[in-house]
């Protein structure tokens, strides 16, 4: 099981991945095991297997059924945290290596493309930043220098931005990307199985061990998998409880979509400067009409009961854009992990010789994932990566000390809702298809009405460590607003970092 199975359907989820291969059914020893089968996992193996590596990936839900099967699909090496935040942060080095990895990713995604043959609507089109308000024109200025600063020489000032936005100023990011995600990963997988990896879906991780030179990862069934190296690609990282976990926060972010005449939306891609969220919008070009992708609306995991008036004002600003806007297909929503100093981590896990993560996606986690796979390849091949200086999972975070201690300041207020009141009092305020935090016992419990009016009763307390759990009503699941874990009605797990189900509580 994993984020398939929350409520909402995106657009990609119209094409399913041709994958027939059943779970994995005994032990098994391989050279190298990927768990996840997302974008990271699955460039990850792909990566691995044409530098002649024997490998297993395995998932424990549908392949291509996490994050990826839910996100907007920009291809973007412009960053959506600013190159001038990551430069007075970090320097312009590692501006400089962010750019460059991120470039190699889209080359990576485009040349996979043409040798695998995958038609998976891949184009190269241009990225606009454009300024939500009139005051952010100034820091457009800033981020251009900025961008430059980092190697993006052809990135430039335009004075009028695309379609709607042509009263106004914009940058322009020449050579960006979009493609359809699922079909992207079908193509993967069906490379993969010709190249000779082996594809086991329906396969939880839920042990890791490294000891004497390999690593063992223990199945939900009891198998137990040997390995070389092991590539953790879970979207979150399960295997750890603390290092990484502290230093990112999970973030909801909506996306909608419908149908516009063919042309009366640009076919780029846009980001707004709106802050805390700001707006990301592309076509996917279809044979009699385009279908408009806006996406915004972010809030912290766990943190926001109003998606109905969230999913409005997102439907609300794009028909005043685009007042040819036909009805909305498709509602969604993801989840994408912010790192507190605006890179992700990418490269060998801490504490380990034999396991390597990828995490801390931010919205750009289509590239920073294939970025990921590219420098994991090189540290098993050649022990060291040209962008682990950026990337290292185990860089010290102290000049994003301030966001780190407030986003740990916010953990701890989680964790602490144990102690206070309820959200509802007694179960019969629970309605069909509802759920809600009550006190049963003194113990905080995650009560859950089915259609039939039966009634689930589960721990609130998050298999991780121990945070409150709160009901999203969007998704009909349960969120974990300290590292953004989420869980079924049934309290299985659908996203990490948790990998036990929330315990059932009797009635
Ligand atoms: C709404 C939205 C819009 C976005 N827009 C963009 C965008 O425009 N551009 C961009 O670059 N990025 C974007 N992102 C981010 C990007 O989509 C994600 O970061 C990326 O898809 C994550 O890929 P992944 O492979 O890391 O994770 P996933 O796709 O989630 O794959 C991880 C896999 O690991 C499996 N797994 C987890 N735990 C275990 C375990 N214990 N054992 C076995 N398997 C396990 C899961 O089942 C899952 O299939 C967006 C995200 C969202 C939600
Ligand atoms: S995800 Fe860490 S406590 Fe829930």
């Amino acid at each position: 099981m994993n984020a398939a199975k929350e409520l909402s359907r995106s657009l990609w989820m119209e094409h399913r991945i041709n994958h027939q291969g059943p779970p994995l059914a005994g032990d098994l020893t391989t050279e190298v095991l990927v768990i996840g089968a997302g974008i990271a996992g699955l460039s990850c193996a792909y990566e691995l297997v044409r530098s002649g590596h024997q490998v297993a990936v395995v998932d424990r839900g549908a392949l291509g059924g996490g994050m990826t099967a839910r996100t907007s699909a920009h291809l973007a090496f412009e960053l959506d945290d600013f190159f001038e935040e990551l430069r007075s942060l970090r320097g312009e080095d590692a501006c400089r290596q962010y750019y460059e990895s991120q470039c190699a990713a889209v080359d990576r995604i485009e040349e996979i493309c043409r040798e695998e043959a995958i038609d998976c609507d891949f184009a190269r089109i241009d990225g606009y930043f454009v300024p939500a308000e009139g005051r952010d024109v100034d820091y457009l200025r800033k981020e251009l220098d900025a961008a430059h600063a980092a190697g993006f020489a052809d990135a430039e000032w335009v004075a009028a931005g695309p379609g709607f936005w042509s009263s106004g100023p914009a940058l322009r990011f020449p050579r960006q990307g979009r493609f359809h995600p699922l079909k992207y990963l079908d193509g993967l997988v069906r490379s993969l199985e010709r190249h000779g990896a082996a594809l086991y879906p329906e396969t939880p991780i839920v042990g890791l061990e490294e000891k004497d030179g390999r690593v063992d990862a223990v199945t939900g069934a009891g198998r137990t998998i040997r390995a070389a190296q092991v590539v953790v690609a879970t979207n979150s990282p399960f295997h750890l409880r603390i290092p990484i976990h502290t230093k990112q926060a999970p973030y909801r972010t909506y996306v909608i979509a419908g149908p516009v005449p063919r042309g009366a939306a640009p076919d780029a891609l846009i980001w707004d400067t709106l802050e805390p969220a700001y707006h990301y919008v592309r076509i996917q070009p279809g044979a009699e009409a385009d279908t408009l992708i806006v996406g915004g609306e972010d809030h912290k995991t766990g943190e926001a009961d109003d998606m109905d008036e969230r999913l409005g004002r997102l439907e609300a600003w794009t028909r005043e854009r685009f007042p040819e806007l036909g009805p909305i297909g498709h509602k969604w929503s993801g989840q994408v992990f912010e790192p507190s100093d605006y890179a992700p981590f990418l490269g060998r896990s801490p504490g380990h010789d034999q396991v390597y993560l990828i995490t801390g996606d931010s919205g750009e986690g289509l590239t920073t994932g294939v970025a990921g796979a590219l420098m994991i390849r090189e540290l098993i091949d050649e022990g060291g990566s040209r962008w682990s200086g950026v990337y290292d999972p185990d860089r010290l975070m102290l000049r994003g000390a301030v966001e780190f201690v407030k986003e740990n300041a916010d953990a701890a207020r989680h964790w602490a809702a144990h102690l206070g009141s309820a959200e509802v009092g007694s179960l019969d305020a629970i309605p069909p298809g509802e759920g809600g935090l009550v006190k049963l016992d003194g113990k905080m419990t995650a009560a859950y009405r089915n259609g039939d009016g039966d009634l689930k009763l589960l721990s609130a307390s998050c298999t991780h460590m121990g945070c409150v759990v709160r009901w999203n009503r969007f998704e009909r699941c349960w969120d974990c607003p300290c590292h953004g874990s989420h869980f079924s009605v049934d309290g299985e797990p659908l996203q990490g970092p948790a990998f036990k189900p929330l315990a059932k509580v009797a009635p």
